[in-house]
């Protein structure tokens, strides 16, 4: 039977790389095999109990209608105080929009600030999903390099050197997925600096803001002079709260994209779940023992992978924030192989080129388990590697 093409965009999808390894480390599970996962990039904490409770409440209440598009008047007050306690941002609420997690807001960020045919920067090594939503509105994505010897910082010289006539916004994920670093003020300055000089849009990709491992919060760019105009700040519930499958986060947008945003996300989806959005209330209004809870832990982790790492002489680095650590492992030879072969004694990293060019000979390990299951794959991480 004759049938009508489908769009072109979807011959320009990348593979999901993370999946590839989860697929076979499934594959090696369903044969009896343990895999400690270490591949993805979600907490192995539960959602905590109030949070949960809050939205049986909700839904109890009769909160399950539809919702304002741009959310919950509750919700986005609240994150105008998150964002007053957490980063000295005084924002109205009616500047925040509700979304289905940072991709609702990065998906509605892009389709609203560049049209098809238009360039965005994005960070290699950087999300998947920054590349893939581009391709789908028809958008060019051009990877900007975070270089491990930079301490995979980006270089404001390299930068300019992909700007083109064309060029529109630049999406920015700091602390990052997947190198662990914060931009220092000075970086962000020059950033803002260079996004001003050459008139872009800024997607600021914060959603670890709050899973630091120094002393003091991250600095913002939304805090630099000029920045809350042109920036699209991102965060949201997954990381900080255990939130991943709820599906929530938030954009705070500039007032002259307001309506634009507004427009888009009412035709997209129609907002997300009210008793969902309830939750996403509580979360930020209720104790925050649980982020710091989650934030020491990964600290401790992160410590203690690091050490073993050390002990074994594999080069990493160490990272300010996050959940992951990058192993450097440019010298061996045949890296695929070697990394299906750790798979094969039980323990599962994410190959870095699933995240871009510049993470090739680099390996991503979450540390999304507890102690033991860390120790374990750490010993075989030695065995392999070390
Ligand atoms: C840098 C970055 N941005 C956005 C996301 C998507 O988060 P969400 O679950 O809020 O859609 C992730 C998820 O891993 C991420 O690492």
């Amino acid at each position: 039977m004759k049938l009508p093409p489908i769009a072109n965009w979807t011959n320009n999808i990348g593979a999901a790389g993370a999946f590839e390894i989860w697929e076979r480390a499934m594959a090696l599970e369903a044969q009896g095999k343990s895999i400690v996962h270490l591949e993805l990039g979600e907490p192995d904490f539960d959602t905590p109990p109030h949070i949960i409770e809050a939205a049986h409440a909700a839904m109890l209440a009769g909160r399950t209608r539809y919702e304002s598009a741009a959310g919950a008047l509750g919700l986005r007050k609240a994150i105008a105080a998150y964002l007053k306690r957490t980063r000295d941002i005084d924002v109205p609420h009616t500047q925040v929009f509700v979304t289905h997690g940072v991709k609702g807001t990065l998906y509605a960020a892009l389709a609203t600030c560049l049209d098809p045919g238009d360039e965005v920067l994005i960070p290699d090594p950087g999300l998947p999903g920054n590349r893939e939503i581009s391709v789908i509105l028809g958008v060019d994505p051009v990877a900007y390099p975070l270089k491990v010897e930079n301490g995979f910082l980006p270089i404001i010289a390299d930068l300019q050197a992909l700007v083109t006539d064309k060029t529109k916004a630049i999406v920015l994920n700091y602390p990052s997925n997947p190198t662990g670093s914060l931009f220092p003020q000075d970086t962000l300055e020059a950033l803002a600096d260079f996004a001003k000089r050459n008139n872009l849009w800024v997607l600021a990709d914060e959603i670890y803001y709050q899973l630091y491992f120094t002393e003091d919060a991250p600095p913002s760019i939304y805090n630099i002079t000029g920045m809350p105009e042109r920036t699209i700040l991102m965060d949201g519930f997954s990381k900080s709260y255990a939130m991943t499958g709820w599906r929530l986060g938030f954009g705070i947008w500039p007032e002259s994209l307001c309506a634009a945003a507004g427009h888009f996300i009412v035709n997209n989806v129609s907002g997300v779940a009210p008793f969902i959005q309830d939750a996403g209330q509580a979360a930020l209004e209720g104790p925050q023992d649980c982020v710091d809870e989650f934030r020491t832990a990964f600290k401790e982790r992160c410590n203690y992978v690091s050490g073993r790492l050390t002990e074994f002489g594999i080069k990493h680095h160490v990272p300010d924030a996050g959940m992951y650590i990058m192993l450097d492992l440019r010298h061996v030879e045949n890296l695929s192989e070697r990394t299906y072969d750790l798979l094969n004694e039980g323990v599962a990293l994410l190959p870095g080129t699933s995240m871009g060019q510049q993470a090739a000979g680099l390996l991503r390990l979450a540390f999304v388990q507890e102690m033991r299951q860390l120790e374990t794959a750490l010993d075989k991480i030695g065995k392999v590697f070390g």
